[in-house]
């Protein structure tokens, strides 16, 4: 319900759409758990699947892309902006806040947050892209709300590349791909992978383990499977829409239910393609995606975009 009294400049801003991107399909996990938490919510999702995976990619190149798709999202006139990839958010979060004018909320912290409340004895695994455990973030995030935890972390990039043939080679929603991933990839070569990346992590006596990368609750029967039953899968997905729920409700700018609530879903990549490996993830057809091309994102990359990421760039070498 509207408040009573409340400004115009309000009532539209809770119509505005909350947007929403990611290197490719992952971010649709984060993009299922929002719409669930807030089904009268509008959305714009780009997935830049024409440069993915950010994982390799280096930093400067993963913030030039934030700063691009932030602009884009913000032309369309979104309320808040969700950085629904970890490499993105590991790279990208703090520079994204300060050249957009809307809340920007990354994948990262509310991940932290969660394993640090799960966690018992306070030794938190992580695995990820090579540019998330390289950039240190969930170890900040997760000693920024408790310094008494230590974190354990690995990157695991062929699992990205394990999802990517799963999905394409898969069928049925995403409930049945979750199956077919938790037997289908109950293999020897699977175990070998999961091994090389895990039995560290499992030395380390780690009780909780962060699934950092949008792609692994994916594989989460599986990786259950090496870790053992006692140890904690956190996925952030749910975390993150939490947090969106509460920035929304606070700065009431909540939709409420309406006959115009859209969703739009667009991609660097391949149109078709998405949406048939999108529909998966989301458990119902996307409509039509829009295609946008890599350009048109490059293009706006413009000298102030350009200046802000040298000056970020020059205080973090300062330190
Ligand atoms: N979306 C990325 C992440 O969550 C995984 C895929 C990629 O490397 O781009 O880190």
């Amino acid at each position: 319900m509207p408040e009573a009294g409340a400004t115009p400049i309000l009532d539209t801003m809770r119509d505005l759409p909350i947007g929403i991107f990611d290197s490719g399909l992952g971010g649709l996990t984060v993009a299922g758990e929002i719409m669930r938490a807030l089904p009268d919510e509008s959305i714009i999702y780009l997935g830049d699947t024409a440069r993915c995976p950010y994982g390799p990619r280096s930093q400067n190149d993963v913030r030039r892309f934030v700063l691009q798709i932030g602009r884009w999202l913000s032309a369309r006139e979104v309320k808040l902006i969700v950085v629904a990839c970890n490499t993105a958010t590991a790279a990208g979060l703090p520079l994204a806040q300060q050249a957009f004018d809307v809340p920007v909320i990354g994948v990262v912290e509310p991940g932290a947050r969660a394993a640090v409340k799960a966690t018992v004895n306070r030794r938190v695994g992580v695995i990820g892209t090579v540019g998330t455990i390289e950039s240190g973030a969930y170890s900040q995030a997760a000693r920024a709300i408790d310094a008494g935890v230590t974190v354990f972390s690995t990157p695991a990039p062929r699992f990205v590349d394990l999802v990517e043939q799963g999905l394409r080679l898969g069928e049925g929603t995403l409930e049945d791909l979750l199956s077919q991933m938790g037997s289908v990839y109950v293999r020897p070569a699977f175990y070998e992978m999961a091994r090389d990346y895990l039995d560290p992590l499992k030395r380390s006596g780690v009780d909780t383990l962060v699934l950092g990368c949008t792609h692994f609750p994916l594989l989460e029967t599986a990786i259950q499977q090496v870790m053992g039953s006692r140890v904690r899968l956190i996925s952030s997905a749910e975390e993150t829409a939490r947090e969106v729920v509460e920035t929304l409700t606070l700065r009431g700018h909540r939709a409420g239910p309406s006959a115009t609530r859209t969703e739009v879903y667009a991609t660097t990549g391949d149109p078709d393609e998405f949406g048939a490996l999108g529909a998966r993830i989301i458990g119902r057809g996307l409509g039509t995606v829009k295609h946008v091309d890599v350009a048109e994102l490059e293009a706006l990359f413009d000298h102030t975009m350009a200046e802000r990421l040298r000056e970020h760039e020059a205080d973090e070498t300062c330190g």
